[in-house]
């Protein structure tokens, strides 16, 4: 298998378990640890001081980020996280009793949920179309284009699955929407896709916290020209005035911002690592681990037309318990017994182990997955 000089040197991550879930909540480089340890040593030195440089701190850290994207600072927001990022942007757009919310069957629980919250509070309908895992782009667009008429209040959609793992083509979608508002949930996007919030949506949202390996609650919302003024951070306070998007969403109360502030020294260790380069090759990587676990397991892999960069799915031969607290049975057994954390995802009634790969994997981390998993089976 390919192997291509891992780093776990980088992280703190404990050496005696195999990591196969970058995914779910990141990892956050030692170095970007050390500034945020500093970061907040400042502030308990002194809350005073630290809480009036934080302003000016954010707004350096800001131009980072969406320099990172690719997007115009000026619809460029911090946000904790991208749940908060698809909350912001259904809260914003007009949606009228008897309208319909279109969504996906892969998009993430807790953005149906908040789909669903809105429809109740306004008399709406939430519609769930169906998208095949095998589905190319255009059967992607034709299954949503279908669902889509003058009710339709906005369409969601994932740019990168969590359960499936699927690129999906969001400048299409947004094309076959002419007009009706498309929020975009990009968590998984920063990092492995090159420029995520250019591809022309009212609103896109994803995680820093993920692939880009930033400290945890740091998130951004891109928002187009048209909502700017009218889009609103979730929690009222000081600067709900500001005439400026990303200004407004800066100071949400008293808060921990030193997390925001930190994460552009995780985009300088991904730099280091010569990361579009690296993805390349844990793409190839992680290609040959399914291969390697799924023949270990005796599945096979789901045929995903675009797959995302670092991520794949391998079927597991689950017995007939399919439910969600006997995959945190199973999760937590193989955490236990097997000294390796990874996860399960669920869809059309199959079960998948969602493998991930990040710099500080090996192709040794998967060849011990495959050895061990069948045990449990
Ligand atoms: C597609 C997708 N959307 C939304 C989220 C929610 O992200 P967060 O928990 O950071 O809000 C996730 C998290 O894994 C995700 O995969």
């Amino acid at each position: 298998m390919t192997d291509l000089r891992p780093r776990p040197d980088l992280w703190s991550l404990d050496p005696d378990v195999l990591h196969l879930n970058h995914g779910s909540f990141g990892a956050v480089p030692r170095r970007t640890q050390e500034l945020l340890a500093t970061l907040r040593a400042e502030t308990e030195a002194n809350p005073m001081r630290w809480f009036r440089s934080v302003a000016e701190r954010l707004a350096v850290s800001r131009l980072e980020l969406a320099r990172f994207l690719r997007t115009d600072p000026a619809g460029f927001a911090l946000v904790p996280n991208a749940s908060a990022g698809v909350t912001a942007a259904l809260a914003t757009i007009p949606i009228r009793p008897g309208s319909r919310i279109v969504l996906t069957n892969h998009t993430y629980g807790a953005v149906l949920f908040a789909a669903e919250r809105f429809a109740r509070a306004f008399q709406a309908e939430v519609v769930v179309v169906d998208v095949p895992l095998e589905a190319d782009d255009d059967a992607v667009v034709a299954a949503i284009g279908a669902e889509l008429d003058e009710r339709t209040a906005a369409l969601v959609v994932d740019q990168i699955s969590s359960a499936t793992a699927m690129v999906f083509p969001i400048r299409r979608l947004v094309e076959v929407c002419d007009g009706i508002p498309v929020i975009v949930d990009g968590a998984h996007a920063p990092a492995l896709l090159d420029a995520p919030a250019q591809d022309g949506a009212d609103f896109w949202t994803g995680n820093f916290h993920k692939w880009p390996a930033a400290p945890r609650a740091t998130a951004g919302l891109v928002v187009a020209e048209k909502w700017r003024s009218t889009t609103l951070p979730l929690i009222v306070s000081w600067s709900e005035n500001d005439e400026r998007l990303p200004e407004r969403f800066d100071m949400v109360g008293t808060a921990d911002y030193a997390p925001w502030i930190a994460a552009p020294e995780s985009l300088r260790v991904l730099d280091e690592l010569d990361w579009p380069v690296r993805r390349a090759q844990l793409s190839t990587l992680i290609d040959e681990a399914a291969q390697v676990v799924a023949k270990a397991l005796g599945t096979d892999l789901p045929d995903v037309v675009h797959p995302a960069a670092t991520m794949r799915l391998v079927e597991l031969p689950f017995a007939d318990d399919r439910s969600p607290s006997a995959g945190e049975a199973f999760k937590a057994r193989v955490s236990r017994e097997l000294k390796a954390e990874i996860t399960l995802t669920a869809f059309d009634q199959r079960v998948f182990v969602r493998l991930s790969a990040h710099a500080y994997n090996s192709a040794r981390d998967y060849e011990l997955l495959a050895e061990r998993l069948p045990t449990l089976l």
